[in-house]
């Protein structure tokens, strides 16, 4: 197969990329990326000569199709997007170009060009929030997206899901809790308190901390993505979760507790606006259909996570300092900007 990978730059793209070499090794990796701040081309480092890269925004038709036509790719996976729900709270512009614009782009060459899967990946926060006895989110509850992150995450979906019934585009989606493991970009909760932990700094907490998400280990998301990619049915959504549902508070202490640093740390700050109180995700379809569960209990997967990042400083420093940024540049801005 010849599969583009959008956005394998950033945290779930590039787990995604290193999944899939490791597992089919005899694939075809394309990967398109805009190499926004989320996108580190350390994230791929030593796959330079098995991958080929292309700098370009899914915004861009003519890229798009020209990258779609001339690596004769038969397979889209889409990562690309803006992430980061406190971003698009302060600038919520971006949000819309690049998941609604970028998504119904890369969907309309897929469809031109005639591409035989495209496997959107998208969240589920476009649910909307819970309360605390609410029942988990399935496949069929009613989108009700809360921030523009989630609302053009929710727009993303219902394009997908237009071209599958309109056009026959043979399009999947599926919905993911929270993801937590190595390379995610130090903006998103547990990277942020793992790396202020290890510094000494404080660590925000917004609100009483009490909000719930559903956690999962990037890897056991890859290794949904690939089953829902190879054995999924058209035009079907799956949600994917981690069975592993607890408070920022508790993950915060996790962090705390796995890093020796003292629970005085923690800094209760104002709370995001909009701030979605629980996500809970059943994930029973998936199982179902697909035998897919996850495997790593976020205990063990908290704990290779922050020994991740205690082996790979020189990752994120480069990141808190900015320097990756004149690093690609130098290294590599001129080349992957050709295709
Ligand atoms: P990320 O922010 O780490 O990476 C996003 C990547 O997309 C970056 O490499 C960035 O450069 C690239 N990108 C941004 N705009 C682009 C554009 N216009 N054209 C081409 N590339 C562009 O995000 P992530 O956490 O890896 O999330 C990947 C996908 O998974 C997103 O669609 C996100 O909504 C979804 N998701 C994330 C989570 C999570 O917990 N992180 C959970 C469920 C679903
Ligand atoms: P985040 O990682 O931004 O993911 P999302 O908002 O998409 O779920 O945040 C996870 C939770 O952690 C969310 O309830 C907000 C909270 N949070 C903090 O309390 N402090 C922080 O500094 C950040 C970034 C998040």
């Amino acid at each position: 197969m010849i599969i583009l990978v959008t956005g394998g730059c950033g945290f779930i793209g590039a787990n995604f990329v290193r999944y899939e070499r490791a597992h089919h090794p005899s694939d075809r990796l394309v990967v398109i990326d805009a190499i926004t701040y989320a996108g580190n081309l350390h994230n791929l480092d030593g796959l330079e000569s098995e991958i080929t890269l292309v700098r370009g925004d899914i915004a861009d038709a003519p890229l798009v199709e020209q990258v779609l036509r001339d690596h004769g790719v038969e397979v889209v996976v889409h990562f690309a997007a803006e992430s980061h729900v406190d971003r698009s709270i302060v600038g919520p512009a971006e949000f819309v170009r690049t998941n609604v614009v970028g998504t119904a782009t890369l969907l309309e060459r897929s469809r031109t060009v005639g591409i035989k899967r495209f496997l959107a990946v998208s969240t589920d926060e476009v649910y909307g929030d819970l309360g605390p006895q609410d029942p988990a989110f399935t496949e069929g509850t009613p989108l009700g997206p809360r921030s523009p992150y989630s609302a053009s995450k929710a727009a993303s979906d219902h394009l997908c899901s237009a071209w599958f019934h309109t056009y026959r585009l043979p399009m999947l989606l599926t919905r993911c809790s929270n993801n937590y493991g190595p390379y995610q970009f130090p903006e998103k909760l547990i990277p942020l308190m793992i790396l202020n932990a290890l510094d000494h700094r404080p660590l925000p907490v917004y609100g009483d901390g009490l909000n719930v998400r559903d956690w999962i280990h990037v890897e056991d998301h890859c290794e949904a993505l690939d089953r829902v990619l190879r054995h999924g049915r058209d035009g079907e959504i799956y949600n994917i979760g981690g069975r592993s549902e607890r408070t920022n508070l508790e993950i915060v202490r996790q962090v705390l507790a796995l890093t020796g640093r003292p629970e005085s740390l923690i800094q209760f700050v104002t709370d995001r606006p909009g701030h979605d109180r629980r996500y809970a995700i059943d994930g029973s379809k998936i199982e179902r259909e697909l035998g897919w569960a996850p495997k790593r209990p976020l205990e063990g997967g908290l704990a290779a996570t922050v020994e991740w990042y205690q082996r790979h400083e020189s990752w994120w420093r480069t990141i808190l300092s900015g320097e990756y940024r004149t690093w690609y540049e130098r290294n590599y801005g001129a080349r992957v900007q050709a295709i």
